[in-house]
Formats: structure tokens, C-alpha cells, sequence
């Protein structure tokens, strides 16, 4: 009797060691795994946006802009009354001249309440190469106020983080609305996609070493993604990321960049400094390799597995679903629907 109640604490003790109360939270793909689905519920239910009536047809070339707006307008959060409104959209062409914008700030400031309650605080625009600063006052409040939502990677000193939302390219996988199991053979240490230009002598060096695969029009990219640990991506070469498809097939991204990122997809969400590596290019091909053979098995495997716990957050749905892209921005705005009210003295 005593050894077997010995062995019950033992079996009771492992477990507790295998799953420590924490667990969950170091195996989340969340900064905040506790209060991630109470909000994105009542997100779903609660959220109501007012859009400012336009006569005008406008048309997104962005994939990932027209799919965020086609979607919106076409869903149950837009409301036509702007007094039960949480959010306000400003709905204008990408092709917009700066003048114009400032004048259509200037005209629904005059002719609605809602701008002046908070400046603009609570409302949001698309714009997918983002908007610059103004010496306009309407505009200026637009820039420094109101949401952006642009096309990832956003364009370099026209994205606030914290404030400003980046859109999740569209993938052109199969893999990631498949849900095909994810292969474990990992033969492949990184695999690149290259543009044929970005970082010529680099990617040289990479090309030399057996433990790359760098392929300028890949026949198996797939293939490639699902056997490789790590998914190599330049920050400024933005036609060959795919990084949704890298994240669902667990291929770790690596993004080379030489300053910090403040723009992922969903980056007040996910935990990217888990689930990527940002690594300077000046280390050149070796110096790459160094870090990527240097990250831990215990680490490497976290990471692969919260990148394809996350991946479905980042796929756009012709008939959008939840959890996926669209409804990811959704949240994201309604987490910043109680803004606070900029002063005149906030510089960005
Ligand atoms: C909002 O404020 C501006 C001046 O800051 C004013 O011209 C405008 O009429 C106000 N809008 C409304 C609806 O009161």
C-alpha cells in the first residue's frame, strides 16, 4: 500500500513537472493567453463600426487591403447607427492626394460630432503604403490619432507601432487551408526564396553550404518550407514572403533585417520574439549559420510549434472564419477602441 501510494505521488509529482501550472502560457502563441479569448468573444459579439457614407467606389489593388475591406463592409459589425459606433472608418482611395485627405477629415469634422470627441482617436482608415505627416491640422490628427491599416512590411517611417495595424500577406499556399499534417523531417537547415537581387553576396554564401536550399523559382516550394528548419526571409524583399506558409508548414521564420521590427502582423498579439529570429545581415552567410545552428532543440521546437498554433490567424478567407486574418484585425481594433485621447504635446 505504501508503495503504491508512493508511486501515485511519483506518477502525480512527474506530472505536475511535465505540466507546471504555467505551461500554457510558455506554449501559447499569445502575450496575453488569459484574457485572449474573453476579449476576441466579446469582441465577436459587442464590436460596431460606423462607416462615413461614400459616393465613391474604391477599389483596393493590395490583396490583403481589399480582402480586409471587402470583407468588412460585407459583415454584421457595421452598424448605420453612428451613436452605438465603437469604431469610425474613414473610406477613402489609396490613390488619394494628401489635399484631398485633409479636406475629407476637414468636411466630416464639420459635418458629424464623432471626429472632435477624440480627435480622431477612435477612428480608423486603409491605407496600404501608409500616410505621412502633415502640416495640416486634419491630416496631421489622422496621422497621429486615427488607426492605419497597412500591407506588411509596412513602409519604412510610415507605421506607428502600437497604433497602427499591418495587414498579413496573402498566401498563395495550399498548405495553409488544407491543414495538411506537417512533415518532421527536417533534412534542410534554411531554405530561402530569393528575388534574384536582394544581398547578392550573402545569399553567394549561403548557395556554397550544403545545409541551404536558395532557389529563385522554386518547383516544390512547399516541399522545400516542410523540410527545412528554418525559413529564410529578407525584410525589404517583400514579393517572396510568404510567411504564413512558412509559419503553418513549421518552418521557423528568419527575418535578416538590420533594425528592429515593429511591424509584424498581429504584433500586439503574438509572441514574435518567440516564434522568429531577426538576424542583421552584416554576420553574412556564416555568421547566419552560427546563430541558426546555435538555437537550442528545446527552443527550436517551442518556437516551430507556437509559429503553427498561430499561422491560422494569418489566412484570409474568401468567406472569412473565425480566428482567421480578417477577424484578427477586427480584434486588433477593438483592443484599441478605448484609446486614449491624444495631447497636443505627444510627439511621435
Ligand atoms: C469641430 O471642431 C472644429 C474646430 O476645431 C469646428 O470648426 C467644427 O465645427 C467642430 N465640429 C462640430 C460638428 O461641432
Amino acid at each position: 500500500m505504501a508503495t503504491f501510494t508512493f508511486s501515485l505521488c511519483f506518477i502525480l509529482f512527474l506530472f505536475v513537472l511535465v505540466h507546471p501550472s504555467s505551461s500554457s502560457s510558455s506554449f501559447s502563441p499569445y502575450l496575453y493567453p488569459s484574457t485572449f479569448s474573453m476579449n476576441y468573444d466579446k469582441m465577436l459579439t459587442s464590436f460596431k463600426v460606423f462607416i462615413y457614407p461614400t459616393t465613391q467606389r474604391i477599389i483596393f489593388f493590395s490583396p490583403s487591403a481589399s480582402n480586409f475591406y471587402e470583407s468588412l463592409i460585407n459583415s454584421a459589425f457595421i452598424t448605420q447607427e453612428p451613436e452605438e459606433a465603437d469604431l469610425f472608418f474613414v473610406v477613402f482611395s489609396p490613390e488619394i492626394s494628401s489635399r484631398s485627405q485633409a479636406r475629407l477629415v476637414r468636411e466630416l469634422r464639420t459635418k458629424y460630432p464623432y471626429w472632435n470627441r477624440t480627435l480622431g482617436a477612435d477612428h480608423f482608415f486603409i491605407s496600404p503604403e501608409g500616410i505621412d505627416f502633415s502640416s495640416d491640422r486634419n491630416a496631421l490628427e489622422l496621422k497621429k490619432n486615427s488607426v492605419q491599416i497597412s500591407v506588411f512590411p509596412t513602409v519604412s517611417g510610415k507605421f506607428i507601432p502600437h497604433k497602427d495595424i499591418s495587414l498579413s500577406p496573402v498566401s498563395k499556399s495550399s498548405l495553409v487551408l488544407s491543414h495538411a499534417p506537417v512533415n518532421m523531417d527536417r533534412s534542410c537547415l534554411g531554405y530561402l526564396k530569393w528575388d534574384g537581387k536582394t544581398e547578392a553576396e550573402l545569399v553567394e554564401e549561403l548557395r556554397l553550404d550544403s545545409e541551404f536550399v536558395v532557389e529563385s523559382e522554386p518547383l516544390d516550394q512547399l516541399g522545400r518550407v516542410k523540410s527545412s528548419k528554418f525559413c529564410l526571409f529578407f525584410y525589404e524583399a517583400e514579393s517572396t514572403l510568404d510567411l504564413t506558409e512558412a509559419m503553418a508548414a513549421g518552418c521557423v521564420p528568419v527575418v535578416i533585417v538590420d533594425r528592429p521590427v515593429q511591424d509584424f502582423p498581429l504584433m500586439d498579439v503574438l509572441r514574435w520574439s518567440e516564434m522568429a529570429l531577426l538576424i542583421g545581415n552584416r554576420r553574412g552567410g556564416q555568421g547566419l549559420k552560427a546563430v541558426l545552428s546555435g538555437v537550442p532543440e528545446d527552443r527550436y521546437q517551442r518556437m516551430r510549434g507556437l509559429c503553427v498554433a498561430a499561422a491560422h490567424h494569418m489566412v484570409w478567407n474568401a468567406e472569412p472564419q473565425a480566428y482567421d486574418a480578417f477577424h484578427m484585425v477586427m480584434y486588433q481594433l477593438w483592443m484599441r477602441r478605448h484609446t486614449i485621447r491624444y495631447t497636443r504635446r505627444e510627439e511621435f
